[in-house]
């Protein structure tokens, strides 16, 4: 009897688990049907803006300075995102030769023009935490001595051209008014409900839910042993692109990084410390851009969409040096605080496009203006022009 029990039990089981899996994979099949179907097709190379977007943007910058009192460190007032740098260091930037004509804007203008630059490099998070939490890791390049009149009339910027990406190829929402829906569902304290903002299942975000977990990733094991991504996209010239940062390890004397003990907090920092200024060994990257085809789905308005490389391959097109250097300093750490970095730092040639660039033109801008205003009674010291830097070596190149 209870032989004959076990076996209908087990059987029960067995079919439960098969009719899961069978609704599993139906389930990821229609999604993915859906997704083929809903991505499909032409879509728009120029900027849609709704109406509503300046209301929405005043919203969100409000939030941001909330959350930026809200993790104040002592007594410094931190970014409201990417808090943490692993450092500041000092790069090159050289346009390659044999750029093809169609790319030659803006800085990129001139091909073999080489451009010092700051590179900024942090974790995600609102707050610094232990690096070997689950984060999205950022770059931020900033470009000097750029001439030309630039989007953003600050005098303090008016030479720069500034780059600011993370490490994954999409964001986890698509525009400004799911931002500040699912910005605002997360205040109230909700994580992964703040993708269901209502009972109705059009409102659902699955897919976004799934970016955002996938953005939220394990540490590279250095920073500069990783790809970031603009996300967003960009004007080059007449063009519409996205652009990235690849590690191009090639274009450098070969260097293994030591393993490192990835349970100290500030293991990243370690390790860019290990590689440029204990081993004096330099670091090497890719700038490379995406056109748009706006013949496939690759569109402006959607940061959640990844644009085919399939149909669209990243160029190079320069070439980012980082020389062996001691950056981990007390005042190199505090100019590196007090950097902004802001997509809108850019030349016309640069233009940022999208809602999700309209909406960071307004929060950079006030919530770098506000911890700066915060911090200044703070200072120790008065950062120097990043020029004036000591350069501890030359370039290679
Ligand atoms: C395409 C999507 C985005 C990317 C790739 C990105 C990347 C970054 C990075 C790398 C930084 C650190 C810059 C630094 O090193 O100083 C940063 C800072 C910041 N981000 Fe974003 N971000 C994106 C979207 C957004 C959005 C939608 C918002 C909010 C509306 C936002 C708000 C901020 C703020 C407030 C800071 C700090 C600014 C400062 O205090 O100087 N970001 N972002």
């Amino acid at each position: 009897m209870l032989k004959r029990f076990w076996l209908w039990l087990g059987r029960l089981l067995g079919k439960t688990l098969l009719i899961l899996l069978f609704a599993a994979l139906a389930g990821w099949g229609l999604g993915e049907a859906y997704y083929a179907w809903k991505f499909s097709g032409p879509v728009a190379s120029d900027e849609e803006i709704p109406p509503d977007e300046a209301l929405l943007t005043r919203l969100i910058i409000d939030d941001a300075i909330r959350i930026v009192e809200q993790h104040r460190d002592n007594t410094r007032v931190l970014r409201d995102a990417h808090a943490k740098a692993h450092g500041c260091v000092r790069a090159e930037v050289q346009v390659i030769e044999n750029l093809d004509p169609a790319l030659r804007h803006g800085v990129f203008s001139e091909p073999g023009h080489t451009w010092q630059a700051w590179m900024r490099l942090s974790n995600g998070n609102a707050y610094p935490q232990f690096d070997r939490v689950r984060d999205a890791r950022g770059m931020a390049l900033k470009l000097l001595d750029v001439p030309g009149e630039k989007l953003m009339k600050s005098s303090a910027h008016a030479r720069e051209q500034d780059f600011v990406m993370f490490n994954h190829p999409v964001f986890f929402v698509r525009d400004v008014a799911e931002y500040r829906s699912n910005f605002a569902a997360q205040a109230e304290g909700k994580k992964a409900l703040a993708f269901f903002p209502s009972w109705d299942p059009r409102s659902w975000e699955f897919r976004h839910l799934l970016i955002a977990l996938k953005t939220l990733a394990p540490a590279p094991e250095s920073p500069v042993a990783t790809t970031y991504n603009s996300i967003a996209p960009f004007k080059l010239g007449p063009l519409n692109i996205k652009y990235r940062v690849v590690p191009a390890p090639q274009n450098c004397p070969p260097y293994e990084l030591p393993e490192q003990n990835t349970d100290l907090p500030n293991f990243l920092r370690n390790a860019l410390y290990q590689q440029l200024s204990l081993d004096r060994s330099a670091a090497c990257f890719e700038l490379q851009v995406q056109r748009q085809n706006p013949e496939h789905y690759m569109p402006i308005e959607d940061t959640s969409v990844e644009w085919s490389e399939a149909v669209s391959p990243f160029e190079t097109a320069a070439r980012i040096h980082v020389p062996a250097q001691d950056f981990d300093t007390r005042e190199q750490n505090l100019f590196c605080d007090n950097l902004s970095f802001n997509p809108w730092h850019a030349l016309p040639e640069h233009r940022p496009i999208g809602g999700i660039n309209r909406l960071r033109k307004s929060v950079y801008e006030a919530v770098s203006a506000y911890r700066q205003q915060r911090n200044a009674a703070d200072q120790v010291a008065t950062p120097r022009e990043p020029e004036r830097l000591p350069m501890t070596e030359q370039p290679a190149h």
